[in-house]
């Protein structure tokens, strides 16, 4: 298996020996292929330290070069080599024009990386280096070239050409063809280029910006999808007001476009001027897209637009500063959440992917630090590290500088390094510049991968009013790094009084403490430094509860030995959303280990009295927002409890986890009914965030009254949940109540639901993948058939991703199946990456990443699933998949 596994080094950065300043692309769009001529103003970099007369342009295989010119001359083989994917131009000049002519077929192209053909639409995707799959180029994010772009094709088929920037000319060819020129003043590194041949249908608005300029707002789906597109227009005005407000960030150029297409790796990308979004994530109305994909698209349309700050104005140097634009964009679009709806939801729904998640990302084989120091495919890392835990590490930078040293560092960041393409160090460097905090320990979270543990001890001592915290910190060993040096972290904490009130806090001068510990009021930033800290608090007069991590201000896993009753303090008194949250969910994880632990020795669980009064009190509490409700009564999900188990036993997870909620059920029957009710409401469709939290909030309750009728067979909630699903009143409460009862195990009540379902949606492909992912996703065993049958169905496409991640994606999150103990769906998964992999890499690589985290299951599992690594890393595989594997295999051996 050590077939394509040439490593790219950080260390190994130089830069470029070429400048593009401009590329001129001539697109001529045709049935067998389509031509692409790359005319190029090259000079050599004066600031590169080994001055070479050879340029060398990465292409691909499956581009035919039919021609190179230079300064007009056609250029004889004897002056060039072309080796593979590599186009090197020998004894070239200072400065010179290079031509190069190439023939490629989109239409072939099932990798949808670079220009490629979606339905009936050309469109493209080049980060991260996909443009070499268009013509050769010097396709690296430090190579930045003003583009301007000539597309010709067919008009009655492609009647909309569009690409970056602003249109300057357009016009009918003969043959029934027409063209059209666009030109992006910005100079942009080629991932950022993009371009779309179509029959689309065009939205539009306006957005005038704080200085008065207008913009002109378009998005581009098939015309079947036009009624879709307001909610994504209206959330890009809402970003675009935002960053002006929150950044003082305006838009540059005077024409925004969105383009959907349904055939997308991911879920969109931020080209210049020109996003091109997975319909998925940007099409919805209520009727068939639910609250939580209203919010995941309004996120996804604010993150693209705000990299054209946070990536595209200021782009990075190469690959392994991907954090740069992605994580600090993912903390630039949670923000811009937060501040729009509920803050301590947000914060809850981040922490929980990210502890779900990027935790076990960073126990497992592809543990990385947020810059990675080598990659073998780069597609790789495009991962829950270097976006979630790289939103964590700016938002630290946030929490230690404060509102306005922070604002002040962004600022200078962008003035900066505007137009140029930079490192992770320049970002911290302009926040420690700005602020005049030290930043340089902090800078071990770019490099260290692995998740701190943080062990917190107290005591109080009552004679002299002092209370002392000391705080350890320890990072377990990762592949790249054995031996872990201190982080600096924010440790944002309170003390609270017995009647849950926040004490003053006078921290006593201690030379053990570095750094300004920030005081906010009644709770207070501790700057962690060392291995090892104490804080000694004066003045304290009662023995206080310690509120910790409040907002999870660092991405650390927190080990104090909070009592019982501590916890049911907190989780009816913290002020602090997330940890009053927080504290609920640990008296829920310590609740459903008890109830594994009976089912471990079939005896029956039972739920003790002070948890069901703090559920009561949440369920029953109207002055809540619905919204955090929901998020208090909800059970932690089996894959975070499989985080917090040293050795996973998926199955002991699910009927531990089961038995819980059929407890918690039948304990609460009443107050949840009640809360159904409350919250059911059959009036008026409304989007408002609190018509959204009893959506949320009735949905929880009803799956919890669910539990009931699979033991005790009535029927009286299956009912409700039968009519809510009949009221057809929006996807939010259909998709609910279809999920419920298609979770019975009840084949006879699922079959005819689906049935109508599928009827009644066949024609939207967004609703067929939630039908979709609905029956593989489902919480209960046996479902591997299914799935597979699935995979026949007529609206299945293996080429299509979002299909393939409904159907795959969802049965690998269905623990319980995936896992199945006679190996059957780890060697289904292993059967789809290896068909995935022949034609699209990054799609299959992205599910032999669950194959790898075999470490905490039980060893015939482990045995099992590293079977199934074994027999792929015998074929023959996509850089992609060979560095999954190959890592997955590495951490077996050691
Ligand atoms: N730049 C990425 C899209 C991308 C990712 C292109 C990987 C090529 C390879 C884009 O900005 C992005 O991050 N998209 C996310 C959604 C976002 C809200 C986190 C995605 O596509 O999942
Ligand atoms: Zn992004």
């Amino acid at each position: 298996m050590t077939q394509n596994s040439q490593v790219t080094y950080l260390k190994d950065y130089q830069v470029p020996s070429f400048i593009i300043e401009t590329t001129d692309l001539d697109i001529r769009i045709g049935d067998e292929y389509t031509s692409v001529v790359a005319r190029l103003k090259v000079r050599r970099n004066s600031a590169s330290s080994e001055p070479s007369s050879e340029l060398v342009l990465q292409g691909s295989k499956d581009i035919k070069l039919q021609e190179v010119m230079m300064n007009g001359l056609i250029l004889d083989k004897s002056n060039y080599d072309l080796e593979g994917s590599v186009l090197s131009i020998h004894q070239c000049p200072e400065a010179f024009e290079l031509t190069t002519e190439c023939l490629i077929q989109p239409q072939l192209n099932a990798s949808l990386e670079g220009l490629y053909k979606s339905g009936g639409m050309y469109c493209t995707q080049c980060e991260a280096e996909g443009f070499r799959n268009i013509t050769y180029y010097l396709d690296r994010p430090d190579a930045l070239s003003v583009f301007t772009t000539r597309i010709s094709a067919p008009k009655v088929s492609y009647p909309i050409l569009l690409s970056n920037g602003n249109p300057v000319e357009q016009g009918d060819l003969d043959n029934g063809e027409h063209f059209a020129v666009w030109h992006d003043p910005f100079p942009k590194p080629a991932y950022l280029f993009a371009m779309v041949a179509g029959n689309l249908v065009r939205q539009d608005d306006v957005f005038t910006t704080v200085s008065g300029r207008k913009v002109d707002l378009q998005i581009f789906v098939e015309a079947h999808n036009s009624h879709k597109c307001d909610h994504a227009l209206e959330s890009l005005k809402r970003s675009m007001l935002w960053d002006e407000q929150v950044y003082g960030r305006e838009y540059d150029l005077d024409l925004f476009m969105i383009v959907a297409v349904d055939d997308f790796n991911m879920g969109a990308m931020e080209n210049k001027g020109l996003n091109i979004f997975n319909s998925d994530c940007v099409l919805a109305d209520p009727a068939t897209s639910s609250d939580a994909m209203f919010e995941r698209i309004e996120g996804i349309v604010a993150h693209e637009y705000f990299h054209n700050w946070s990536g595209n104005r200021v782009t990075c140097r190469d690959w392994f500063q991907l954090s740069l634009k992605e994580g600090f964009t993912v903390y630039r679009d949670s923000q811009y959440t937060a501040d729009t709806y509920s803050a301590a939801v947000k914060r809850i729904d981040d922490v929980t992917l990210l502890r779900t998640h990027q935790f076990a990302e960073d126990a497992g084989p592809m543990a990385h630090p947020i810059r990675p120091a080598s990659y073998i495919e780069i597609n790789n890392f495009y991962s829950v590290t270097v976006y979630e835990k790289g939103a964590e590490v700016v938002g630290m930078i946030h929490t230690l500088l404060g509102d306005a040293l922070f604002r002040k560092g962004s600022d200078l960041y962008f003035g900066r390094h505007d137009g140029q393409a930079v490192t992770t160090d320049d970002f911290v460097a302009a926040m420690s510049d700005a602020s005049g905090i030290d930043l340089s320990q902090f800078k071990h979270w770019y490099s260290q991968a692995g998740t701190p543990t943080l062990a917190i001890t107290d005591a109080y001592d009552a004679t002299n009013n002092e209370y002392r915290l000391t705080v350890g910190q320890s990072t377990p060993a990762t592949a790249e790094c054995q031996k872990k040096l201190p982080f600096h972290l924010p440790l944002r904490m309170a003390l609270l009084d017995t009647n849950g009130l926040e004490m003053p806090l006078t921290l006593r001068d201690d030379d053990s403490v570095q750094g300004d510990n920030l005081l906010l009021g009644n709770s207070c930033v501790l700057n962690i430094t060392q291995a090892q800290q104490t804080f000694v608090f004066e003045g304290v007069m009662e023995q206080p509860t310690p509120s910790l991590l409040r907002g999870f201000s660092a991405p650390v896993k927190l080990d104090y030995a909070y009592t019982q009753e501590q916890l049911l303090f907190l989780a009816s008194k913290d002020q602090d959303g997330f940890c009053r949250w927080e504290a609920c969910q640990r008296l829920l994880i310590e609740a459903t280990e008890l109830a594994m632990s009976a089912m471990n020795q079939s005896s029956h669980y039972q739920l003790g009295d002070s948890l069901v009064t703090m559920l009561r009190a949440s369920l029953v509490d109207e002055t809540l927002d619905p919204a955090m409700v929901a998020k208090l009564v909800q059970l932690p999900s089996e894959a975070y409890l499989a985080e917090t188990q040293t050795t996973v036993d998926v199955d002991l997870i699910h009927t531990g986890r089961e038995a819980m909620r059929l407890a918690i059920a039948t304990a609460l029957e009443s107050e949840l009914l009640a809360c159904y009710n409350r919250c059911h409401d059959i009036g008026l469709f409304s989007q408002t965030g609190k018509a959204i939290g009893q959506r949320a909030l009735k949905n929880t309750c009803l799956s919890y009254l669910n539990a009931l009728d699979s033991v005790q067979y009535q029927g009286q909630y299956q009912t409700i949940a039968r009519d809510q699903y009949a009221l057809q009143a929006n996807m939010t409460d259909v998709g609910a109540a279809l999920h419920i009862l298609i979770g019975q195990n009840n084949s006879e009540l699922a079959a005819p639901l689906l049935a109508e379902f599928y009827q009644r949606w066949q024609g939207d492909a967004q609703v067929v993948c939630q039908w979709f992912a609905m029956q593989c996703g489902a919480n209960r065993p046996g479902l591997l058939k299914q799935v597979q049958d699935l995979l026949d169905h007529d609206a299945f496409d293996i080429r299509n991703p979002n299909k393939v991640r409904s159907v795959v994606g969802s049965f690998i999150r269905s623990a319980i199946n995936f896992h199945a103990v006679d190996g059957s769906g780890y060697a289904f998964v292993g059967d789809m990456i290896l068909k995935l992999d022949n034609f699209n890499p990054m799609i299959a690589a992205g599910l032999a990443k669950p194959l790898g985290r075999f470490k905490r299951h039980t060893p015939q599992r482990q045995a099992l699933m590293q079977q199934q690594l074994r027999r792929l890393s015998e074929a023959q595989l996509s850089k992609d998949v060979f560095e999954v594997v190959s890592r997955a295999l590495d951490s077996a051996n050691v």
